[in-house]
C-alpha cells in the first residue's frame, strides 16, 4: 500500500503524466499511513516513534506544499531519504 502511494509522489509528475491528478490525494493518503503505522505498536526503541514523527511531518508538509500548488520536490527528496533511513535502522 505505502509503496504504491510513495510511488505515485516520489517524484514530480510531468504535466501528461496520470500521477499528477492524484498528488494530494496520495500525500494526504501518505500521511493518513504513517499515522497508523505510528500507533501500532513498532520497535522498542526510543528513536523508533522520533523516526516515525520526523516522517509524518515531513508528509504532511509536502501534503500542505501540494495544496499550495508547488511542486516541493525537497519534500519529496527528505521523505525518500526518511524511508531510507528508518528501514536501514529498523527492518531487516
Ligand atoms: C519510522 C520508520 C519508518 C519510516 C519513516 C518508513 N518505514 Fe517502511 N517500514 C518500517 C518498518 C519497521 C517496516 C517493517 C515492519 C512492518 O512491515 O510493519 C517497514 C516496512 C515497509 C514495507 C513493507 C511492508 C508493508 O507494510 O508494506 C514497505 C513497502 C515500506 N515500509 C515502504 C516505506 C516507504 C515507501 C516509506 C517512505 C515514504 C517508508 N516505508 C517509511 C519503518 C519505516
Amino acid at each position: 500500500m505505502i509503496d504504491l502511494v510513495w510511488d505515485r509522489l516520489k517524484k514530480v509528475p510531468s504535466p501528461g503524466d496520470p500521477d499528477a491528478r492524484t498528488q494530494k490525494e496520495d500525500a494526504a493518503h501518505l500521511v493518513d499511513l504513517f499515522r497508523m503505522s505510528s500507533e501500532s505498536a513498532g520497535p522498542v526503541d526510543p528513536a523508533y516513534p522520533k523516526k516515525m514523527q520526523e516522517a509524518i511531518d515531513l508528509a504532511t508538509k509536502l501534503e500542505s506544499q501540494l495544496q499550495d500548488g508547488q511542486d516541493a520536490p525537497e519534500f519529496r527528496a527528505a521523505l525518500r531519504t526518511s524511508c531510507r533511513t528508518c528501514h536501514r535502522a529498523f527492518r531487516d
